[in-house]
């Protein structure tokens, strides 16, 4: 009987979003780099239209979901997987990508975010690496019963030092680092689905 080669094995979808609309983001480009690093086994897939989520409304909501909100909720439920990596400002997390979350926390029975396995990661040119957002991201997922990822932890401060001018994470260590992030989130979601 010949053994499964690894192109039978399904890979696994990941959603990646950057709560930032800035193109020069770091946190774009740090997902930019989890699809370099990742193995093959990961299918990681960057959500890059935040800009099109309108600001939450209910009366709009009781219309239907504007169109961004659907591509978004669409592309959370066909992953297996949820890759976040947030910006600070202010010591939370950016209004764009709350704003986000709460859409597609809707309806509260049933939304594409419930049980949908999470990894959070953040960058800043601060010391401190999005330590805060990272922990009020933290704080929804609990209200939307995300399961994000307990360790290990991925706070990448002096982000301004890690990347070159075309937006390349350059650090050795972090590309290193967020290759073992991206294999603790794949056992993490194996695990949750069993
Ligand atoms: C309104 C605002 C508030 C910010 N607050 C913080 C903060 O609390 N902590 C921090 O480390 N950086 C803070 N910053 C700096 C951001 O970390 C920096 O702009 C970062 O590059 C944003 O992420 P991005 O590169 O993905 O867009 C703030 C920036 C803005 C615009």
């Amino acid at each position: 009987m010949s053994q499964p080669s690894p192109s039978d094995t399904p890979r696994l979808v990941v959603c990646a979003i950057a709560g930032s609309l800035r193109r020069g983001s770091y946190n774009r480009a740090l997902l930019r780099a989890a699809q370099e690093v990742a193995p093959d086994s990961l299918d990681i897939r960057i959500f890059d239209r935040l800009g099109d989520v309108p600001l939450y409304n209910a009366d709009v909501e009781a219309e239907g979901d504007p169109e961004g909100v659907r591509a978004l909720k669409d592309a959370i439920r066909e992953a297996d997987a949820l890759l976040i990596a947030t910006p600070e400002y202010n010591h939370s997390v950016p209004g764009v990508l709350k704003n986000a979350i709460d859409w597609a926390s809707r309806p509260p029975r049933g939304s594409v975010l419930a049980g949908k396995p999470a990894a959070i990661l953040g960058a800043s040119p601060g010391m401190t690496g999005t330590a805060r957002a990272q922990s009020a991201l933290r704080q929804a997922f609990v209200f939307t019963q995300t399961p994000a990822m307990l360790q290990p932890e991925f706070l990448l401060g002096r982000a301004n030092e890690k990347f070159d001018e075309a937006g390349r994470l350059t650090d050795e260590g972090t590309r290193t680092f967020l290759k073992q992030f991206l294999l603790a989130l794949e056992a993490w979601t194996l695990r949750l689905r069993d």
